[in-house]
């Protein structure tokens, strides 16, 4: 077959038959002579037929996009003035000798260099698609991300272990996807939302250091950084506390970068506490590359006037804070209407909101429906805190602490979008000193901020009994420019807490021997020390190829509503399958 790759013929070859094997990108009758294009996954060269050479001509006549073909020819430079700077291969063409058709190609549902294709089209022939420029693009730079990581454990003493895919349910927050069991009838494994029990097994069992490129599995509802199956870097390590897991896992992720982007990123990574990241930005994964930041206002409105403000700040689970928009004075009626909307998105009852005219001219100087209520030394207070400029303008948030971060952590980041205020660049960090639990107020109990085996912050166990919510875990996450990378624990390695937490959680000793009774006998076998964290490998990849959704770096992904176009999976089965498997499908009722 071929004895050169498209991508790679040059001047070195000129006057040599070569032979080629690849697909018709295009092809273009230029009047007597035509040219193809021909692609492989090198790239491509220009072949043309000339009519002088009736035989191959007549070949390349009848050829279409996509045709595959094998093209034996002679290299030649191109004559002046029809060079192409822009290709590799821009200064030469194959005149051929040979045309072959290896496999015809019906007319194409979507033109591959069209830059506008329809997802859903893409998805149903993702083939085609994947045979796109951008898409091999992605595939290879994943390959080679996952390469460098590997690689870097590898160096490293860390083993490649495999971990069951059929298995129990491990609780990560989200929906089991269930497989049910014929020789069990009435019995169902659950794939795993991670591999999380398995590696602390393999802590007990004395591997040390382990790693997986681990196929999850969660079904939950889904957007562009969700996949119902989806992959992690995952990793445990013993005898190490959480500086020692954050310390080697910051320096795979900066030789990562290194190598694939040649970026160098901080060194230390910046750590921020929970605290500090929802005081100002709202969110526990805060976005550094958009200058502006969340302004604490609660202890300002405790005796003002306007019930709106001063209610939340006399409430302990409320929060009065502001958001100064630099230059957001020129923002319309219409705009700040649009935001108010947005807000109550995430429960804000309004979106009240101060311009500054002129910084200089005091009260005077400031527009807002809300100045009246607000006493001078108040305003005053809350124009310095925020920093205020003329042509400025300062957005308020007053609720339950959790609804004002949420609305203005989101504001934030739409309106750090809609002014074009994100900056280029790389902004990672670790968000450390997570509180253990959460509230959860429709179940009424604590539910695990990250899963139940994370372990609490030794100086505050006493609190577990007494004050659950004050807890602090031995949690980090890494987040790189918003987006939530990998997070990970030190985790408890003793029976007796173990079981305690699980009871904070509202799960008791007989659910706990039931869910992870294999887990807590394990912890009582000589369980080291130990922890570790579990990356995003679609989210590292999408942000390192600049692409928005995970779908672009995934070779065979589920749309939004978790089935596949390609396949047309999920489906139904035949009566046979569900009676081996002693199921019965009861049709949901149509809406
Ligand atoms: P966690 O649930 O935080 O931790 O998951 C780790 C990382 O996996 C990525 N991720 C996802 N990516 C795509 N689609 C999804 N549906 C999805 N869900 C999560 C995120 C996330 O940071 N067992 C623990 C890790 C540990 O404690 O070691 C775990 O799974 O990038
Ligand atoms: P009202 O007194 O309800 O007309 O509100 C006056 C201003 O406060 C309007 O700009 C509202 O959008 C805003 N507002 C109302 N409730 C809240 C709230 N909980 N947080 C922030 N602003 C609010």
């Amino acid at each position: 077959m071929r004895t050169h790759l498209c991508g790679q013929v040059g001047e070195a070859d000129i006057d040599d038959t070569i032979t080629l094997n690849g697909w018709v990108l295009n092809r273009r009758d230029h009047g007597g002579v035509i040219f193809i294009d021909l692609r492989d996954r090198s790239g491509r060269v220009q072949v043309v037929a000339d009519p002088d050479f009736p035989a191959p001509f007549a070949v390349a006549d009848g050829a279409r996009n996509e045709f595959v073909l094998e093209v034996v020819g002679k290299v030649r430079r191109r004559p002046a003035g029809t060079e192409n700077a822009d290709l590799a291969t821009g200064l030469v063409e194959v005149l051929a000798d040979e045309i072959r058709v290896l496999a015809a190609a019906e007319p194409l549902p979507f033109q591959m260099d069209d830059e506008e294709i329809g997802e859903q089209v893409r998805l149903r022939y993702r083939y085609l698609d994947l045979r796109r420029a951008p898409m091999q693009h992605t595939l290879r730079m994943r390959h080679r991300v996952v390469s460098a990581l590997r690689a870097y454990l590898n160096e490293r003493d860390f083993v490649d272990v495999e971990t069951p895919v059929l298995t129990r349910s491990t609780p990560e927050g989200a929906r089991d996807y269930l497989v049910p069991s014929r020789t069990h009838p009435g019995e169902f494994f659950a794939l795993p939302q991670s591999p999380q029990l398995f590696k602390q097994l393999l802590m007990v069992a004395g591997i040390e250091r382990y790693y997986q490129v681990a196929r999850c599995f969660r079904d939950e509802d889904l957007r562009a950084d969700r996949q119902p199956e989806f992959t992690q870097l995952d990793i445990e390590m013993s005898f190490l506390d959480e500086n020692g897991v954050m310390g080697l896992m910051e320096d795979m992720i900066r030789s990562l970068f290194r190598e694939v982007l040649d970026v160098e990123l901080p060194n230390p990574l910046l750590r921020m506490s929970y605290r500090e990241a929802m005081l100002r930005y709202g969110i526990d994964r805060p976005d550094l590359r958009i200058p502006m930041e969340l302004t604490e206002l609660t202890d300002l409105m405790g005796a003002v006037e306007f019930k709106v403000f001063s209610g939340p700040a006399n409430d302990p689970a409320g929060r009065v804070a502001a958001l100064r928009v630099p230059g957001g004075n020129d923002l319309s009626r219409a705009q700040i209407d649009g935001y108010t909307e947005f807000v109550k998105q995430y429960g804000a009852k309004g979106l009240a909101y101060i311009k500054v005219n002129d910084a200089a001219a005091g009260r005077d100087g400031l527009q807002s429906p809300i100045l009246k209520f607000l006493p001078d030394e108040v305003l005053t207070a809350v124009m310095e805190r925020c920093g205020a400029k003329t042509g400025d303008v300062v957005f308020f948030g007053a609720d339950s602490a959790r609804i004002v971060n949420d609305a203005l952590g989101a504001l934030r980041l739409r309106i750090g979008r809609d002014l074009d205020m994100v900056e280029a660049g790389w902004k990672p960090l670790w968000v450390v000193d997570f509180p253990l639990v959460d509230w959860n107020p429709e179940e009424k109990r604590w539910d695990a901020l990250h899963h139940p085996f994370t372990a609490p912050r030794e100086k505050d166990e006493a609190l577990l009994d007494s004050d659950p919510g004050q807890v602090l875990s031995r949690a980090y996450d890494l987040v790189l420019n918003g987006t939530e990378l990998g997070g990970g624990s030190i985790r408890i390695h003793r029976s007796d807490l173990q079981q305690k937490v699980l009871g904070v959680l509202g799960i008791g000793e007989d659910e706990a021997r039931a869910k992870f009774g294999f887990l807590l006998d394990a912890l009582r076998y000589g369980a080291p020390p130990h922890g570790g964290i579990a990356f995003g490998i679609d989210r590292l990849v999408a942000m390192i190829c600049g692409v928005d959704s995970i779908r672009d770096v995934i070779a065979f992904p589920k749309t939004q509503k978790a089935s596949c176009l390609l396949t047309e999976a999920p489906s139904e089965v035949d009566s046979r399958q569900l009676r081996e498997l002693a199921l019965q499908v009861r049709k949901p009722r149509a809406e």
